[in-house]
């Protein structure tokens, strides 16, 4: 019988992504020990293979590398509390959400308690994890991802270190994700129009890709222009987006949908406008974000 000298691996948090996470690892041959507070969670990763452990403290105590999902970094100091003695030496990894605050504070926290620490975010959905493309941002002990990055690679093939500073990774979740219930709600909009006059929402989809490939591709220009302060070029203007927000309107007084989720950006872009940016580039809305309101 062959040995297997992949690294042990502890799950700890078995809901919808620490359930993917613990499935990578064992679809890739890692030893996997898991614990859950709802422990019925880990029965479907235990007849695959996971080996249950009854307490936090003997979780992490089972591996050299701890990998905890739970929802929140005040669930994960709770959970851990009581493992505190088996903390020394372990490689702790984090892959909650959470604001940088609270990644710095949980850091500290853990260290103080002899972990050497990771705190990463999965940008992407459960069924993405262990998929080549899915991106996985790490912060904090460079030694930890120096020495546990191939492993951490099975949850996702563009696995990233983002720097020394432990709360980067949250930054960078948030930064970025900022983006996603806009996005979604601006699909469902149009979703809510077309079904409203009998079309389908799938009729939308290739239009809609094509719409966000744009966007993707006007971000490296707008980055640029945030970057540098400069907003001369009004190609797309303030003014154009103040002018889009009457197509609003008659989106909804003719289909009924509900735009009432636009008017605060409707406000934001009148706010731009009234500072003087309307005939700059949208991306002069940063500027406008940057201040408080009021
Ligand atoms: N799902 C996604 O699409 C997605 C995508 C990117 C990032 N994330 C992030 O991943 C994290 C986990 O998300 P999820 O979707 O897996 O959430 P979830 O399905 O709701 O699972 C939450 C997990 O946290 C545990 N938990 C909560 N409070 C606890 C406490 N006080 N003590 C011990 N365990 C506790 C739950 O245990 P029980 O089972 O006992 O309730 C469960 O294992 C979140 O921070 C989320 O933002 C999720």
């Amino acid at each position: 019988m062959s040995e297997n000298h992949r690294t042990p691996v502890t799950v700890i948090g078995l809901g919808s992504m620490g359930s993917a996470l613990a499935a990578a690892f064992l679809a890739a041959g890692h030893p996997t020990t898991i614990w859950n507070r709802t422990a019925a969670k880990g029965a479907p990763l235990v007849a695959r293979g996971a080996l249950p452990a009854p307490s936090p403290a003997a979780a992490v105590a089972a591996s050299p590398l701890v990998v905890v999902c739970l929802s929140t970094f005040a669930a994960t100091r709770a959970a851990l509390e009581p493992a505190a003695a088996a903390l020394p030496g372990r490689a702790l990894v984090t892959l909650n959400s959470g604001a940088p605050a609270e990644a710095r504070a949980f850091h500290a926290w853990a260290v103080e308690r002899g972990a050497r620490v990771l705190c990463g975010a999965v940008a992407n959905v459960p069924s993405a994890v262990g998929a080549p493309d899915t991106l996985l941002c790490y912060s904090g002990a460079r030694a930890v991802f120096d020495t546990h990055g191939d492993t951490l690679r099975v949850l996702g093939g563009d696995t990233v270190h983002l720097g020394d500073e432990p709360d980067l990774a949250a930054l960078y979740e948030m930064a970025v994700g900022s983006a996603l219930l806009p996005a979604l709600t601006g699909f469902f909009q149009g979703a809510a129009a077309l079904r409203s006059r009998g079309l389908t929402a799938r009729s939308m989809v290739r239009f809609s890709e094509k719409w966000l490939d744009m966007i993707k591709s006007l971000l490296p220009v707008y980055a640029e222009e945030i970057d540098r302060g400069d907003y001369a070029d009004g190609a797309s203007s303030v003014n154009l987006f103040l002018s889009a927000a009457d197509t609003d309107a008659a989106l909804a007084a003719e289909t009924g949908v509900d735009t009432s989720w636009l008017a605060p950006l409707h406000d934001l872009v009148r706010r731009a406008v009234d500072a003087g940016h309307g005939e700059e580039s949208v991306a002069a809305l940063t500027e406008v974000l940057r201040k408080p309101a009021g």
